[in-house]
């Protein structure tokens, strides 16, 4: 089992060491032993023993480059790399692996970048952050401390198989559900990107937002919405892109409503965009299926289902000083 003393000792000078007891007993509650749990650590524990030589966390795929002198059998470690398949965010490069993602997380950064306050020197919380693919971007932002949050086990596994190759940083990923925290009211910036439209209550998820964030800081929400105004939200009778778990689609101005209703100041949509099959699609890394797969094989403008397709927007707001 992986552990998380690292992202205790970074944080107990900060006003997070107040929080330790309660995210010691989340984790006690919630991580607990998962059917491939033997089967990763073994496989984590077989990875070769390098820490890179350069890193780049700021190029369109993250870049772990090999140092020269290190002796590495390529094909060994990318049979060892693909046990933790499916590989849904990236692309990475890893010491000269290349692991092309299902999804293009670099277009998304490239979207919401220029419209975020600039990481540098701030402190990161993301909701949802799958393997950890933009808390390394966080970091090659000058983010000083960059804390994920996400309760699959498959991806804290590649978030950790990539911390072993790096030097030590200030990137930490915790393996809970945003409900398991506690108000901590202290970063500067937290993001919440495709997670919204996957909670039963999403005025509740606002508001754990607006607690996890300090007074004046940012929030960054990445979502699923349909066309329409104010008064349009599509509730899914049933399946969304063959997904079970979407509850809420909303247009932008009844996401906006929704935001400021919340208690969130300064709220605009920066960005809104069609998901194409380029930027999410199956490969060598991914073999399930994907965007295509969801959608009117006649009809791309429509999901399986026939409700409108993916289409996404970013909005950002913040917290009340
Ligand atoms: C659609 S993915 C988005 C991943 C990434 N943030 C992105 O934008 O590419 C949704 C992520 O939310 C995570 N998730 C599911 N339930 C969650 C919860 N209760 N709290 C936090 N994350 C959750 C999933 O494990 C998954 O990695």
């Amino acid at each position: 089992m992986i552990d998380f003393e690292s992202f205790f000792s970074a944080t107990q000078k900060s006003a997070l060491a107040k929080h330790h007891p309660n995210l010691r007993k989340a984790l006690a509650d919630h991580y607990h032993e998962h059917g491939r749990t033997q089967e990763w650590d073994t496989a984590l524990a077989s990875m070769p023993d390098i820490e890179v030589a350069q890193y780049e966390f700021s190029e369109d795929r993250i870049s772990l480059t090999l140092p020269k002198s290190a002796d590495l059998d390529i094909e060994l470690f990318r049979s060892q790399l693909k046990t933790f398949m499916p590989w849904r965010k990236g692309p990475w490069q890893l010491l000269g692996v290349s692991i092309d993602t299902e999804w293009r997380s670099d277009w998304k950064w490239n979207r919401l970048h220029p419209h975020i306050t600039p990481l540098a020197d701030r402190k990161v919380l993301d909701i949802g952050t799958g393997n950890g693919y933009f808390l390394y971007r966080m970091l090659g932002d000058g983010a000083k401390l960059a804390v994920g949050v996400d309760p699959t086990r498959l991806f804290l596994y590649q978030f950790q198989l990539v911390q072993n190759l790096l030097p030590p940083n200030n990137a930490h990923l915790l393996p809970l559900g945003c409900e398991h925290l506690p108000a901590f009211d202290y970063f500067d910036s937290v993001f919440s990107l495709g997670v919204l439209y996957h909670r039963r209550a999403p005025v509740n998820h606002i508001t754990e937002l607006l607690s996890f964030v300090r007074g004046g800081g940012e929030v960054v929400i990445e979502t699923l919405i349909v066309r329409g105004d104010e008064q349009t939200i599509l509730v899914p009778e049933d399946r969304y892109a063959k997904m079970s778990n979407v509850w809420f689609l909303p247009s932008t101005a009844a996401l906006e409503n929704l935001l400021r209703r919340a208690g969130m100041v300064n709220v605009r949509t920066v960005d809104v965009n069609q998901t194409s099959i380029e930027e999410q699609h199956a490969t060598e890394w991914m073999e399930f299926q994907s965007l295509i797969d969801f959608l009117d094989s006649d009809d791309h403008s429509l999901t399986i289902e026939g409700y409108p397709a993916p289409r996404r927007a970013l909005v950002i707001g913040n917290k009340p000083g």
